[in-house]
Protein backbone atom coordinates (compact mmCIF):
# COMPACT_ATOMS: atom_id res chain seq x y z
CA UNK A 1 0.00 0.00 0.00
CA UNK A 2 1.84 3.79 -1.14
CA UNK A 3 1.46 5.96 1.69
CA UNK A 4 -0.46 9.34 1.26
CA UNK A 5 1.36 12.33 1.88
CA UNK A 6 0.42 15.75 2.96
CA UNK A 7 2.22 18.94 4.11
CA UNK A 8 1.53 20.16 7.73
CA UNK A 9 0.70 23.74 8.35
CA UNK A 10 3.53 25.98 8.81
CA UNK A 11 4.75 29.30 8.57
CA UNK A 12 5.06 29.93 4.98
CA UNK A 13 6.12 32.74 2.70
CA UNK A 14 7.71 33.49 -0.75
CA UNK A 15 10.16 35.89 -2.40
CA UNK A 16 12.27 35.55 -5.09
CA UNK A 17 10.42 32.52 -6.57
CA UNK A 18 11.47 30.29 -3.48
CA UNK A 19 8.98 28.96 -0.64
CA UNK A 20 10.24 29.69 2.77
CA UNK A 21 8.71 26.86 5.58
CA UNK A 22 9.29 26.97 9.21
CA UNK A 23 9.43 23.60 10.58
CA UNK A 24 7.64 23.65 14.07
CA UNK A 25 10.77 23.01 15.78
CA UNK A 26 13.60 25.53 15.80
CA UNK A 27 14.04 29.13 13.85
CA UNK A 28 15.53 28.02 10.62
CA UNK A 29 13.43 28.45 7.87
CA UNK A 30 13.64 25.91 4.64
CA UNK A 31 14.25 27.05 1.55
CA UNK A 32 12.42 25.50 -1.27
CA UNK A 33 13.09 25.99 -4.98
CA UNK A 34 12.13 24.81 -8.01
CA UNK A 35 11.44 21.47 -8.12
CA UNK A 36 11.13 21.04 -4.62
CA UNK A 37 8.43 24.11 -4.67
CA UNK A 38 6.93 22.66 -7.21
CA UNK A 39 6.19 18.82 -4.82
CA UNK A 40 5.82 21.65 -1.78
CA UNK A 41 2.84 22.61 -3.98
CA UNK A 42 2.17 19.24 -5.09
CA UNK A 43 1.59 18.37 -1.10
CA UNK A 44 -1.98 20.63 -0.64
CA UNK A 45 -4.18 17.80 -0.36
CA UNK A 46 -2.98 13.72 0.09
CA UNK A 47 -0.95 12.58 -2.42
CA UNK A 48 1.47 9.54 -3.27
CA UNK A 49 5.18 9.46 -4.63
CA UNK A 50 4.23 8.06 -7.93
CA UNK A 51 1.50 10.69 -8.08
CA UNK A 52 3.85 13.48 -7.49
CA UNK A 53 6.12 11.87 -9.88
CA UNK A 54 3.89 11.49 -12.26
CA UNK A 55 3.13 15.16 -12.51
CA UNK A 56 6.85 16.25 -12.27
CA UNK A 57 7.79 13.44 -15.41
CA UNK A 58 5.14 14.91 -17.57
CA UNK A 59 6.11 18.66 -16.38
CA UNK A 60 9.50 18.52 -16.82
CA UNK A 61 9.52 16.02 -19.52
CA UNK A 62 12.04 13.92 -17.10
CA UNK A 63 13.02 9.79 -16.44
CA UNK A 64 10.18 8.51 -14.30
CA UNK A 65 11.51 5.62 -12.28
CA UNK A 66 14.66 8.43 -10.96
CA UNK A 67 12.10 11.37 -10.71
CA UNK A 68 10.35 9.12 -8.18
CA UNK A 69 13.38 8.01 -6.30
CA UNK A 70 14.43 11.53 -5.90
CA UNK A 71 10.75 12.74 -4.81
CA UNK A 72 10.67 9.70 -2.50
CA UNK A 73 13.80 10.88 -0.67
CA UNK A 74 13.02 14.91 -0.60
CA UNK A 75 9.46 13.68 1.24
CA UNK A 76 11.59 11.83 3.90
CA UNK A 77 13.57 15.03 4.70
CA UNK A 78 10.36 17.03 4.80
CA UNK A 79 8.90 14.43 6.97
CA UNK A 80 12.13 14.11 9.05
CA UNK A 81 11.52 18.15 9.80
CA UNK A 82 7.81 17.57 10.72
CA UNK A 83 6.88 19.75 7.43
CA UNK A 84 4.41 16.58 5.90
CA UNK A 85 1.87 13.44 7.62
CA UNK A 86 1.50 10.73 6.29
CA UNK A 87 -1.67 8.48 5.82
CA UNK A 88 -1.68 4.45 4.51
CA UNK A 89 -5.30 4.74 3.40
CA UNK A 90 -5.70 6.62 0.24
CA UNK A 91 -8.76 9.16 -0.24
CA UNK A 92 -11.70 8.08 -1.11
CA UNK A 93 -12.87 9.08 -4.59
CA UNK A 94 -15.41 11.48 -3.28
CA UNK A 95 -12.89 12.74 -0.65
CA UNK A 96 -10.79 13.49 -3.54
CA UNK A 97 -13.39 15.16 -5.64
CA UNK A 98 -13.78 17.26 -3.03
CA UNK A 99 -10.18 18.16 -2.46
CA UNK A 100 -9.51 19.25 -5.84
CA UNK A 101 -12.81 21.16 -6.16
CA UNK A 102 -11.60 23.71 -3.35
CA UNK A 103 -8.06 23.45 -4.97
CA UNK A 104 -9.92 24.95 -7.82
CA UNK A 105 -11.67 27.59 -6.00
CA UNK A 106 -8.72 28.71 -3.69
CA UNK A 107 -7.12 29.25 -7.05
CA UNK A 108 -9.71 31.39 -8.60
CA UNK A 109 -10.23 33.05 -5.41
CA UNK A 110 -6.71 34.75 -5.52
CA UNK A 111 -6.70 34.83 -9.04
CA UNK A 112 -3.81 32.46 -9.73
CA UNK A 113 -6.16 31.09 -13.06
CA UNK A 114 -5.69 34.95 -14.87
CA UNK A 115 -3.09 36.77 -13.09
CA UNK A 116 -1.57 37.96 -15.86
CA UNK A 117 -4.81 40.09 -16.69
CA UNK A 118 -3.51 41.79 -13.39
CA UNK A 119 -0.04 42.25 -14.98
CA UNK A 120 -2.10 43.48 -18.42
CA UNK A 121 -4.40 46.20 -15.92
CA UNK A 122 -0.91 47.82 -14.77
CA UNK A 123 0.72 48.68 -18.11
CA UNK A 124 -2.66 49.62 -20.11
CA UNK A 125 -2.60 52.11 -16.88
CA UNK A 126 1.19 53.11 -17.97
CA UNK A 127 1.57 51.97 -21.76
CA UNK A 128 5.22 51.41 -22.77
CA UNK A 129 6.06 54.28 -24.88
CA UNK A 130 7.05 53.83 -28.11
CA UNK A 131 5.62 50.71 -29.18
CA UNK A 132 4.07 49.98 -32.99
CA UNK A 133 0.06 48.91 -32.31
CA UNK A 134 1.23 45.25 -33.14
CA UNK A 135 4.10 45.40 -31.16
CA UNK A 136 1.82 46.73 -28.23
CA UNK A 137 -0.37 43.83 -28.66
CA UNK A 138 2.03 40.58 -28.53
CA UNK A 139 3.28 42.69 -24.83
CA UNK A 140 0.56 42.39 -23.73
CA UNK A 141 -0.09 38.82 -25.24
CA UNK A 142 3.62 37.56 -23.71
CA UNK A 143 3.37 40.08 -20.37
CA UNK A 144 4.16 36.76 -18.54
CA UNK A 145 7.44 36.49 -20.20
CA UNK A 146 7.80 40.04 -20.92
CA UNK A 147 8.05 41.09 -17.27
CA UNK A 148 9.29 37.36 -15.70
CA UNK A 149 10.38 39.55 -12.89
CA UNK A 150 6.80 41.73 -11.74
CA UNK A 151 4.91 38.04 -12.78
CA UNK A 152 6.86 35.94 -10.13
CA UNK A 153 6.47 38.51 -7.85
CA UNK A 154 2.35 38.56 -8.17
CA UNK A 155 2.77 34.88 -8.05
CA UNK A 156 4.74 34.66 -4.52
CA UNK A 157 2.41 37.69 -3.15
CA UNK A 158 -0.65 35.05 -4.24
CA UNK A 159 1.14 32.42 -2.35
CA UNK A 160 2.30 34.47 0.50
CA UNK A 161 0.64 36.85 1.98
CA UNK A 162 -1.74 37.84 -0.54
CA UNK A 163 -1.57 41.27 -0.84
CA UNK A 164 1.01 43.37 -0.23
CA UNK A 165 3.21 46.12 -0.98
CA UNK A 166 5.37 44.25 -3.53
CA UNK A 167 1.86 43.18 -5.45
CA UNK A 168 -0.56 45.83 -5.08
CA UNK A 169 -3.29 44.91 -7.21
CA UNK A 170 -6.31 44.49 -5.91
CA UNK A 171 -8.65 42.55 -8.08
CA UNK A 172 -8.61 39.30 -6.94
CA UNK A 173 -11.68 38.11 -4.67
CA UNK A 174 -9.83 37.97 -1.53
CA UNK A 175 -6.43 39.79 -0.73
CA UNK A 176 -5.37 37.11 1.50
CA UNK A 177 -2.71 34.72 0.10
CA UNK A 178 -2.86 30.98 -0.54
CA UNK A 179 -1.45 29.60 3.34
CA UNK A 180 -4.40 31.62 4.77
CA UNK A 181 -6.95 29.72 2.96
CA UNK A 182 -5.02 26.60 3.37
CA UNK A 183 -5.69 27.59 7.23
CA UNK A 184 -9.19 28.18 7.11
CA UNK A 185 -9.51 24.88 5.00
CA UNK A 186 -7.28 23.01 7.67
CA UNK A 187 -9.02 24.36 10.53
CA UNK A 188 -12.43 23.42 9.00
CA UNK A 189 -11.72 20.50 8.83
CA UNK A 190 -10.76 19.48 11.97
CA UNK A 191 -13.62 21.39 13.37
CA UNK A 192 -16.26 18.77 11.21
CA UNK A 193 -13.78 15.35 12.25
CA UNK A 194 -14.29 16.62 15.62
CA UNK A 195 -17.99 17.94 15.66
CA UNK A 196 -17.00 21.12 17.58
CA UNK A 197 -20.24 23.00 17.62
CA UNK A 198 -20.67 26.39 15.64
CA UNK A 199 -20.88 28.79 13.03
CA UNK A 200 -18.15 30.38 10.52
CA UNK A 201 -17.70 33.46 10.46
CA UNK A 202 -15.69 36.13 9.05
CA UNK A 203 -15.50 40.54 10.41
CA UNK A 204 -14.19 42.17 7.74
CA UNK A 205 -14.82 40.71 4.18
CA UNK A 206 -14.07 43.39 1.86
CA UNK A 207 -14.93 41.85 -1.99
CA UNK A 208 -15.47 38.39 -0.15
CA UNK A 209 -13.55 35.93 -0.86
CA UNK A 210 -12.25 34.56 1.89
CA UNK A 211 -15.82 34.20 3.33
CA UNK A 212 -16.98 32.60 0.24
CA UNK A 213 -13.86 29.98 0.64
CA UNK A 214 -15.50 28.93 4.60
CA UNK A 215 -19.24 28.60 2.68
CA UNK A 216 -17.71 26.65 0.00
CA UNK A 217 -15.25 24.36 2.75
CA UNK A 218 -19.43 23.94 4.95
CA UNK A 219 -21.26 22.64 1.99
CA UNK A 220 -18.39 20.83 0.45
CA UNK A 221 -18.39 18.70 3.69
CA UNK A 222 -22.27 18.89 3.72
CA UNK A 223 -21.82 20.67 6.64
CA UNK A 224 -24.34 23.36 5.21
CA UNK A 225 -26.53 23.18 8.38
CA UNK A 226 -23.69 25.61 9.97
CA UNK A 227 -24.06 29.23 8.83
CA UNK A 228 -21.85 31.60 7.82
CA UNK A 229 -21.68 35.49 9.20
CA UNK A 230 -20.35 37.59 7.09
CA UNK A 231 -20.17 40.92 8.87
CA UNK A 232 -18.74 44.26 7.68
CA UNK A 233 -19.61 48.04 7.02
CA UNK A 234 -19.51 47.28 3.13
CA UNK A 235 -18.49 50.48 2.82
CA UNK A 236 -14.74 50.62 3.78
CA UNK A 237 -12.89 50.98 6.82
CA UNK A 238 -13.80 53.71 8.99
CA UNK A 239 -10.62 56.31 9.67
CA UNK A 240 -8.47 56.09 12.36
CA UNK A 241 -9.19 57.60 15.22
CA UNK A 242 -8.23 55.78 18.27
CA UNK A 243 -4.71 56.12 19.53
CA UNK A 244 -3.05 52.78 18.45
CA UNK A 245 -4.50 53.38 14.91
CA UNK A 246 -3.42 57.08 14.17
CA UNK A 247 -0.11 56.40 15.71
CA UNK A 248 0.12 53.10 13.14
CA UNK A 249 -0.63 55.62 9.95
CA UNK A 250 -2.26 53.52 8.64
CA UNK A 251 -5.49 55.45 6.99
CA UNK A 252 -7.64 52.55 4.43
CA UNK A 253 -10.93 54.69 4.98
CA UNK A 254 -12.78 54.95 1.29
CA UNK A 255 -11.23 58.22 0.62
CA UNK A 256 -7.94 56.97 0.72
CA UNK A 257 -8.54 53.11 -0.50
CA UNK A 258 -11.79 52.70 -2.48
CA UNK A 259 -10.69 49.00 -3.32
CA UNK A 260 -11.19 48.27 0.06
CA UNK A 261 -14.88 49.49 0.33
CA UNK A 262 -16.82 47.01 -1.50
CA UNK A 263 -20.77 47.14 -1.79
CA UNK A 264 -22.83 44.69 0.08
CA UNK A 265 -25.03 44.08 -3.55
CA UNK A 266 -21.19 43.17 -5.06
CA UNK A 267 -20.27 40.53 -2.00
CA UNK A 268 -23.58 38.81 -2.35
CA UNK A 269 -23.11 38.83 -6.31
CA UNK A 270 -19.74 37.49 -5.17
CA UNK A 271 -21.43 34.75 -3.42
CA UNK A 272 -23.47 33.82 -6.61
CA UNK A 273 -20.96 33.32 -9.26
CA UNK A 274 -19.94 30.72 -7.05
CA UNK A 275 -23.27 28.97 -6.81
CA UNK A 276 -22.66 29.67 -2.88
CA UNK A 277 -25.40 32.35 -1.76
CA UNK A 278 -27.77 30.27 0.33
CA UNK A 279 -30.03 31.14 3.26
CA UNK A 280 -27.43 29.93 5.51
CA UNK A 281 -24.92 33.21 4.81
CA UNK A 282 -26.39 35.56 6.83
CA UNK A 283 -24.71 39.74 6.33
CA UNK A 284 -24.37 41.47 9.21
CA UNK A 285 -24.02 45.31 7.44
CA UNK A 286 -23.06 47.90 9.11
CA UNK A 287 -19.99 49.36 11.65
CA UNK A 288 -19.11 46.31 13.95
CA UNK A 289 -20.32 48.55 17.06
CA UNK A 290 -23.67 48.81 16.34
CA UNK A 291 -24.05 45.31 14.10
CA UNK A 292 -22.01 42.69 16.74
CA UNK A 293 -23.59 43.64 20.05
CA UNK A 294 -27.16 43.04 18.69
CA UNK A 295 -26.03 39.67 16.28
CA UNK A 296 -27.96 36.59 17.36
CA UNK A 297 -24.69 34.73 17.01
CA UNK A 298 -25.00 31.87 18.97
CA UNK A 299 -21.97 29.78 18.93
CA UNK A 300 -18.94 30.02 16.77
CA UNK A 301 -16.88 26.80 15.26
CA UNK A 302 -14.16 29.61 13.69
CA UNK A 303 -13.97 33.31 13.91
CA UNK A 304 -12.17 34.93 11.10
CA UNK A 305 -11.26 38.76 11.97
CA UNK A 306 -9.87 40.46 9.13
CA UNK A 307 -10.07 44.29 9.63
CA UNK A 308 -6.69 46.14 9.92
CA UNK A 309 -7.21 48.27 12.49
CA UNK A 310 -7.34 48.14 16.25
CA UNK A 311 -10.92 49.98 17.39
CA UNK A 312 -12.20 47.47 14.88
CA UNK A 313 -10.45 44.33 15.91
CA UNK A 314 -10.62 45.74 19.65
CA UNK A 315 -14.91 45.46 19.08
CA UNK A 316 -14.78 42.33 17.47
CA UNK A 317 -13.35 40.29 20.00
CA UNK A 318 -14.94 41.90 23.01
CA UNK A 319 -18.00 40.79 21.32
CA UNK A 320 -17.57 37.82 19.20
CA UNK A 321 -14.75 36.17 21.19
CA UNK A 322 -17.32 34.54 23.98
CA UNK A 323 -19.17 32.96 21.34
CA UNK A 324 -16.15 30.80 20.02
CA UNK A 325 -17.25 27.02 21.32
CA UNK A 326 -14.22 25.41 22.74
CA UNK A 327 -12.03 23.96 20.53
CA UNK A 328 -13.09 26.24 17.84
CA UNK A 329 -10.49 28.49 15.72
CA UNK A 330 -9.91 32.68 16.32
CA UNK A 331 -7.73 33.63 12.78
CA UNK A 332 -6.37 37.36 13.17
CA UNK A 333 -5.56 38.03 9.94
CA UNK A 334 -3.74 41.27 10.66
CA UNK A 335 -1.45 40.11 13.37
CA UNK A 336 1.30 41.56 11.53
CA UNK A 337 -0.11 45.43 12.02
CA UNK A 338 1.27 46.35 15.12
CA UNK A 339 -2.15 48.45 16.06
CA UNK A 340 -4.02 44.61 15.47
CA UNK A 341 -1.31 42.94 16.86
CA UNK A 342 -1.66 45.37 19.81
CA UNK A 343 -5.97 44.74 20.45
CA UNK A 344 -5.33 40.81 20.13
CA UNK A 345 -2.06 41.26 22.79
CA UNK A 346 -4.45 43.39 25.32
CA UNK A 347 -7.45 40.98 24.98
CA UNK A 348 -5.46 37.97 25.62
CA UNK A 349 -4.12 39.29 28.47
CA UNK A 350 -7.43 40.89 29.91
CA UNK A 351 -9.03 37.43 29.88
CA UNK A 352 -5.96 35.72 30.60
CA UNK A 353 -5.90 33.66 27.05
CA UNK A 354 -2.51 31.70 26.97
CA UNK A 355 -3.79 29.23 24.10
CA UNK A 356 -0.42 29.15 21.42
CA UNK A 357 -0.53 31.54 18.56
CA UNK A 358 0.65 29.42 15.24
CA UNK A 359 1.93 32.15 12.24
CA UNK A 360 -0.15 31.17 9.28
CA UNK A 361 2.06 33.53 7.07
CA UNK A 362 3.80 36.56 8.21
CA UNK A 363 0.78 38.30 9.25
CA UNK A 364 -2.04 36.00 9.63
CA UNK A 365 -1.89 33.68 12.83
CA UNK A 366 -4.42 31.87 14.58
CA UNK A 367 -5.11 29.81 17.88
CA UNK A 368 -7.43 27.05 19.19
CA UNK A 369 -9.68 27.67 21.99
CA UNK A 370 -8.80 25.19 24.74
CA UNK A 371 -11.09 22.52 24.98
C1 LIG B 1 -8.64 43.87 4.70
S1 LIG B 1 -10.31 43.99 4.30
C2 LIG B 1 -10.86 42.32 4.45
C3 LIG B 1 -10.26 41.37 3.44
C4 LIG B 1 -11.05 40.10 3.23
N1 LIG B 1 -11.14 39.28 4.40
C5 LIG B 1 -10.56 39.29 2.06
O1 LIG B 1 -10.77 38.07 2.06
O2 LIG B 1 -10.02 39.84 1.11
C6 LIG B 1 -10.94 44.79 5.74
C7 LIG B 1 -12.44 44.93 5.79
O3 LIG B 1 -12.81 45.26 7.13
C8 LIG B 1 -13.94 46.12 7.10
N2 LIG B 1 -13.97 46.86 8.38
C9 LIG B 1 -12.90 47.31 9.09
N3 LIG B 1 -13.32 47.90 10.23
C10 LIG B 1 -14.67 47.81 10.26
C11 LIG B 1 -15.66 48.20 11.20
N4 LIG B 1 -15.34 48.84 12.34
N5 LIG B 1 -16.95 47.92 10.93
C12 LIG B 1 -17.30 47.29 9.78
N6 LIG B 1 -16.39 46.88 8.84
C13 LIG B 1 -15.09 47.13 9.08
C14 LIG B 1 -13.71 46.98 5.87
O4 LIG B 1 -14.91 47.49 5.36
C15 LIG B 1 -13.02 46.02 4.90
O5 LIG B 1 -13.95 45.44 4.01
Amino acid sequence: MSLNYRRCMALTYCRDGAVFVKPPHGDKLLRLAGTGRRIWECLEYPVTVDEIAQKLACEFAGDLEKIAGDTGRFLTSLQERELVETRSEAPSPEDRQRFRYLWLLKRALVNLIYPEHELRMRFLKNPVAGMSDLEWKRYLRDIRYREPDLYQVLIDAKHGVGLSAEAPYRFSHTMIGMPALDNLERCAETVFAENIPGDFMEAGVCQGGASIFMRALQTAHVEGNRRLWVADSFEGLPPPESEPDIASGIDFSETKEPSVAFCLEGVRDHFMRYDLLDDGVIFLSGWFADTLPIAPIEQLAILRLDADLYASTKIALEYLYPKVTPGGFVIMDDYGFLACRQAVEEYRIRHGIDEPIHFVNRSCVYWRKRI
